[in-house]
């Protein structure tokens, strides 16, 4: 009897919460613009930025603290927030967040300590998981700084339990870098994982970050996805144009959608990429693939990503430092089954018509092949709609 309870129990704890995650989590991230200066009063004018600037509205919904919140563990081994920065504690922000109705997230490290030097998880999963799930956690990004020769798969399966046992849902995003091929063990086990080291905010960051992605479309699908970093959009680091690029990419790969900028301070530019409606619904649509690379030319290619209902993206890509014209066969495109794993088989073109999702309007084609211009850095992204 009392070992039938026992296998009950771990066989009801080895799992994640399940219907987390159907599609890519939005939201913000303090990391990329804020590093280790976060403060109670920095993370709730986020909040009532996400809601005043229409982010809200677009998708996001997490407003996600990075490293540096927490100093130290008391004489109980509880994890203790930083007072001058967060004076009135994390349940007091959580309740904020929630009071707009916005979702929490919070970082922490599967290590003894996280990548800046504060407490890590390590040995005190259990009792973190229930300390996160009375602040009112819902999104934990749980690092890999300080992990010596801990097994990956292991230290993170640990904290999953953890987090299913304290009995509130909470997304958990697994960082650890893809140094362990996370893609080949973690879809039980967290509901998305960093595939790479960190982004910068740079082309060359970002484009390098983007081509490791290759092979990974298979893996990711509703509740489990690859996560390429979150994003420098807004930053200040690349053009416009290749801003559009960063976000038309990770739109595409079905990527998590974490701001990284000050959303205080948008120019129109940074909100019309980032609130781009038409290119975040290739994000979230809800068949939830991956774009696969339909045909590499090096410096110029075209990614497709199946979307539901037989609707599919395309999204021509150069890469080079020089304009490219192209010629673009839609009737080729229409038809190209790249990525489709089930689901209606593709139609002719004449069953679609073609939106432009950065010019917001339909293609009006006289021939279905058609030579288009690409600046350098720059992505034309298309939806092939049901007529
Ligand atoms: C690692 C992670 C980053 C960020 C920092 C914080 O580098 O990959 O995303 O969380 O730690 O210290």
């Amino acid at each position: 009897m009392f070992f039938a309870a026992v296998l009950l129990f771990f066989n009801i704890s080895a799992q994640k919460f399940d219907q987390l995650a159907k599609t890519p989590p939005m939201g913000w991230n303090s990391w990329n613009k804020f590093s280790c200066d976060v403060s109670e009063s920095l993370i709730m004018q986020m909040a009532d930025a996400m809601i005043s600037s229409g982010m809200k509205d677009a998708g996001y919904e997490y407003i996600v603290i990075d490293d540096c919140w927490q100093v130290s563990r008391d004489e109980n081994g509880e994890i203790v927030a930083d007072k001058d920065r967060f004076p009135h504690g994390m349940k007091y922000v959580a309740d904020y967040i929630h009071s707009k109705g916005l979702k929490f997230g919070i970082y922490s490290c599967a290590g003894e300590a996280t990548c800046q030097g504060r407490p890590g998880g390590l040995g005190h999963e259990y009792q973190d998981a229930r300390t996160y799930a009375h602040y009112g956690v819902d999104y934990l990004k749980y690092d890999w700084c300080n992990s010596s020769t801990q097994d990956a798969k292991s230290s993170y399966t640990n904290m999953r339990d953890a987090l299913y046992a304290a009995g509130r849902p909470i997304v958990f995003s697994i960082c650890e870098w893809g140094s362990n091929k996370p893609w080949e063990w973690a879809g039980t086990t967290g509901h998305l994982w960093r595939t790479t080291g960190d982004i910068g905010d740079s082309w060359n960051s970002m484009i390098k970050i983007f081509d490791l992605q290759k092979d990974l479309a298979r893996y990711a699908g509703p509740g489990h996805w690859n996560d390429p970093d979150m994003l420098e959009v807004g930053n200040g680091g690349m053009t416009t144009e290749e801003y559009k690029t960063h976000f038309t990419l990770w739109c595409m790969l079905a990527s998590p959608l974490m701001a990284g900028n000050d959303l205080q301070s948008m120019s129109p530019e940074t909100k019309s990429i980032l609130m781009n409606k038409e290119v975040i619904a290739l994000n979230q649509d809800s068949l939830g693939r991956q774009a696969v690379c339909y045909r590499d030319n090096g410096d110029y290619q075209i990614w497709m990503k199946p979307l539901a209902n037989g609707e599919k993206a395309i999204c021509l890509l150069n890469k080079s430092d020089e304009k490219k014209t192209v010629l673009v066969d839609f009737s080729l495109l229409a038809k190209a089954s790249a990525g489709r794993r089930s689901g209606s088989e593709p139609l002719p073109i004449e069953n679609y018509r073609v939106r432009d999702l950065w010019e917001h309007k339909d293609l009006v084609l006289k021939e279905t092949a058609v030579y288009t211009d690409l600046a350098p850095h720059t992505v034309k992204a298309y939806r092939l709609i049901k007529k």
